[in-house]
């Protein structure tokens, strides 16, 4: 049965006083997940400490997160943010080898380039590759530094500042012909558009549920490709990433078989509960179907924005946007301050404005943004 949008946007009730178009930085509160939020509240204060139901519901968040993916439950760590996963990743890679490279992009967020050039101290040698002549990352650019000695691609789906989306199957093909492996970051792109971690055959994924996955902050996700998790230990750990968590053994670090090696302490409880509430309304309404309506919604936006005379940053090609329209401005602070005056709801990154989309927007909450830029046209526009 088709997703009935109006129904579903009526479950989140910043839309009724918002043009909410900020859904690439922190998602709208839907309110089953406050639901849930409550719930663990309840919880707490009827019952205390519920260690069964929390174990519980940690395990559902990875079974949700395993089917938005694609991937099985073993195959994914629950973390405490993107970055964590990274680093608990990074810290299982041997950097001492000749393939010693990780290249990353120019469009990566600042943590998938820290994290890489924090192993420079163990060996890494990180390099980036530059944006072509029209902003644009090519598999050109990545196919002259991609080569032998490359341990790991480890590049972002959807550009946190201007909306790009590179080609990752395109990535993939060549960083596997040379004998490295793949790291999506996907933060910017699960959750509005399918990710589907088998056909796009990536090696790891991370990403987190504060954004379009509709969770909360505080929480995240490694997927780590089946067969690739027992060649790899990290050298950090916990009791969470033991094979028998109630083994309590302080003599050896014997890590699970699982994923969950990548883990370290104590799930984040509370929001394990939101993040759970979160993935089923994206499991429910079914992650084709969420892409189909925010290529609907970013086409209308893009296509307006050019009616008025204002070009979008991010690419014209359907097949290189995610769910982010980043629009260039004369000061975009001030013009995010504008559209905030007028309950338009964006971000800043750069000298771009963000309007990140989500299933849950509408026509005419497009057609509000567009019409106030129009009106902010004359003093803050910036050519791309
Ligand atoms: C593409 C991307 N990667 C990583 C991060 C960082 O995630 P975390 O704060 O969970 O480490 C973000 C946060 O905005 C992001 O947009």
């Amino acid at each position: 049965m088709a997703a009935d949008f109006r129904a579903l946007r009526r479950r989140f009730p910043v839309l009724e006083r918002k043009t909410y178009l900020n859904s690439g930085s922190y998602c709208a509160l839907a309110d089953t997940v406050r639901e849930a939020i409550n719930a663990y509240m309840d919880d707490r204060l009827l019952m205390g400490a519920n260690w069964d139901v929390w174990v519980t519901k940690n395990e559902a968040v990875r079974a949700a997160m395993a089917k938005v993916l694609h991937a099985t439950p073993d195959e994914i760590a629950i973390t405490a943010s993107a970055s964590a996963g990274l680093n608990a990743l990074a810290r299982a890679l041997d950097f001492t080898q000749r393939r010693n490279k990780v290249i990353v992009s120019d469009f990566e967020f600042p943590t998938n380039a820290q994290i890489w050039h924090a192993q420079e101290l163990r060996g890494a040698r990180v390099v980036h590759v530059p944006l072509g002549p029209d902003g644009y990352i090519s598999l050109d650019n990545f196919a002259r530094l991609i080569d032998d000695e490359t341990q790991l691609v480890a590049v972002t789906h959807v550009c946190f500042r201007n909306g790009a989306k590179l080609d990752i199957p395109g990535i993939v093909s060549l960083a596997h012909a040379r004998g490295a492996r793949v790291l999506l970051d996907c933060y910017q792109a699960v959750g509005a558009l399918s990710v589907d971690v088998r056909r796009l055959d990536v090696d790891f994924a991370v990403g987190g549920m504060l954004k379009y996955l509709l969770g909360t902050a505080g929480i995240g996700f490694l997927y780590v490709r089946g067969k690739l998790i027992s060649q790899l230990t990290p050298t950090n750990s916990g009791w969470f990433a033991q094979e028998n968590i109630a083994a309590m053994d302080i003599t050896a670090n014997r890590p699970s078989s699982t994923a969950r090696r990548f883990e370290a302490g104590t799930p984040p409880v509370v929001n394990c509960y939101a993040a759970e509430a979160g993935l089923k309304i994206i499991l429910e309404v079914g992650t084709d179907a969420i892409e189909a309506r925010v290529r609907e919604l970013t086409r209308r936006c893009m296509e307006s924005l050019e009616d008025i005379g204002w070009t979008a940053a991010t690419p014209p090609q359907q097949e290189r946007r995610g769910p982010m329209v980043a629009i260039p401005a004369r000061d975009s602070a001030r013009l995010f301050a504008k559209l905030m005056e007028q309950d338009i709801v964006t971000s800043f990154r750069d000298d771009n404005v963000r309007a990140t989309i989500h299933f849950y927007n509408s026509e005419d909450d497009i057609d509000a943004f567009v019409a106030a830029m129009k009106k902010h046209r004359t003093e803050l526009h910036q050519p791309p």
